[in-house]
């Protein structure tokens, strides 16, 4: 009866990429579920069988299990509900399929073990699975231990042929999928890895990022391995002829590669928005956002008269507000927003927040505010307004700012007025309401140069 389920990584294939506690593991395993995807992955279950005889002791009696894979639909043309949603229903299947064979086997093999190529945390489903069938079994009144022992990652591989660190002293790395990389790309996202591919996603990157920086590899760690390594314009026709010849010799490809941004590449947004300390003019200071913020934006927007304009009408909750709080920060350092605290001077109390955001032509911001109801009535909206117009037009390098209310909530207009903004105009239907209907907007503008007050 089943007692143990050991998930154990066992790198890319080599058995010298298995660490000694994951051989130590092997060891003790009765039994080995390969999932059967069919032909096209028979040498991945022949590299598994490689490193069982290579690395558990001849008398250590065990033996490797194939479990038909269930099918799983053509994940490329999905939309993200109906792929989640496949993944899902595919889990469920191979779950039940686990369990048949399990729940089969003979009182004497107790441990089971499930050999992931590289290492379990990479887009692997193991440890889902195994948690699905531990629950399976507790419903059941049986509890069954299970452990996870790593292995050496594709991603781990393609670093060390090529010789480099996959992050920039100090700075991010993201992994994503072929499937999601093109939707996603931003060079601000830094170096970005690259995983599950089936078609080389970059290829469609490659006229507008041609300086990125690719670092390839297929078959790593295997006697097939294929490196390529170079500037994405220049190398990418090359990695498609590799890739497809490679296919063709072996009927599958996997690789992975790394995407890094040379510095103009990451300079090919928007400018950040240059650090400052507190502005003030003795009555009012604002301050630049910092994730610790969470609590003014979210009392900013949840209160009777911020929701009455709003477009949404609806609350955020705390998770919703520090999620917003944190891409405001992040914002500033991409250059799409500027966002601040305002600052009761006397009491040192948040007293509400206001925003420039990056639009349309260059130089232009559009200006957002809120100030708290404690706060209402004391013209800190004007006094924030002049501070920040004076900052975007001089130390942020922008030309135009424009603001906008909706027809009805005149005191933000005249709020705007008393700065030195001027209204331009009324914009039909620009603004949504909660209940499905659209109003006019007021829209407003300040030129550098134009007097704030
Ligand atoms: C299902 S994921 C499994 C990842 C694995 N758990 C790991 O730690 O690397 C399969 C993807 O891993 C990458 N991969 C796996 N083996 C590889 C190899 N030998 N060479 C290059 N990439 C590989 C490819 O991106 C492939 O599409």
């Amino acid at each position: 009866m089943i007692r143990s389920i050991r998930v154990i990584g066992i790198g890319m294939g080599d058995p010298a990429h298995v660490t000694g506690e994951a051989a130590r593991a092997l060891a003790t395993v009765d039994v080995f579920l390969v999932a059967d995807k069919g032909e096209a992955t028979a040498d991945l279950v022949a590299a598994r069988q490689a490193v069982c005889d290579a690395l558990i002791p001849a008398d250590h009696a065990y033996r490797l299990v194939e479990v038909a894979d269930p099918r799983r639909g053509p994940d490329a043309e999905r939309d993200d509900t109906a792929y989640g949603r496949g993944v899902r229903d595919w889990h469920a299947a191979r779950v039940a399929a686990y369990a048949e064979v399990i729940e089969a086997l003979p009182a004497g093999e107790s441990t089971v073990g499930f050999l992931v190529w590289g290492d379990p945390a990479f887009y692997d489903s193991t440890i889902r699975i195994v948690d699905a069938l531990v629950e399976h079994w507790a419903a059941r009144g049986l509890a069954v231990e299970h452990d996870v022992v790593a292995g050496i990652s594709a991603p781990q591989l393609l670093a060390a042929r090529h010789r480099i660190p996959l992050n920039r002293i100090g700075a991010p790395i993201h992994v994503t999928t072929g499937r999601r990389l093109v939707d996603e790309y931003d060079p601000a996202l830094g170096d970005v890895v690259v995983m599950l591919d089936g078609r080389l996603a970059c290829a469609e990157l490659a006229d507008a990022f041609p300086d990125l920086e690719l670092f390839w590899g297929a078959y790593l760690g295997t006697p097939d391995e294929l490196l390529v390594r170079g500037r994405l314009g220049d190398v990418v026709g090359e990695v498609q002829r590799v890739r497809a010849d490679a296919r063709e010799r072996h009927g599958w490809v996997m690789d992975t590669y790394l995407l890094r941004p040379t510095a103009d590449a990451a300079a090919a947004g928007p400018p950040a928005f240059p650090p400052t300390g507190p502005l003030g003019d003795g009555v009012l200071t604002v301050r630049p956002f910092t994730v610790a913020d969470w609590e003014v934006l979210r009392d900013e927007h949840n209160n009777e008269e911020s929701l009455r304009w709003d477009f949404e009408g609806r609350p955020v909750n705390d998770a919703e507000a520090r999620r917003r709080t944190a891409l405001s920060v992040r914002g500033w350092r991409l250059g799409r927003v500027a966002r601040f605290v305002m600052v009761d001077a006397a009491t040192g109390r948040p007293a509400g927040t206001i925003g420039v955001m990056r639009v349309g032509p260059p130089g232009t911001g559009l200006v957002g505010y809120g100030v708290l109801p404690d706060f209402r009535g004391r013209g800190f909206t004007t006094r924030a307004l002049r501070l920040v117009s004076r900052w975007a037009f001089d130390e942020a390098g922008l030309a135009r700012l424009e603001l906008g209310h909706k027809v009805g909530n005149e005191a933000s207009g005249r709020a705007a007025a008393r700065a030195g903004f001027r209204a331009e105009g009324r914009l039909s239907g620009r603004l949504p309401n909660p209940d499905g209907t659209r109003s006019d907007e007021i829209y407003y503008s300040l030129v550098r140069g134009e007097p704030t007050s």
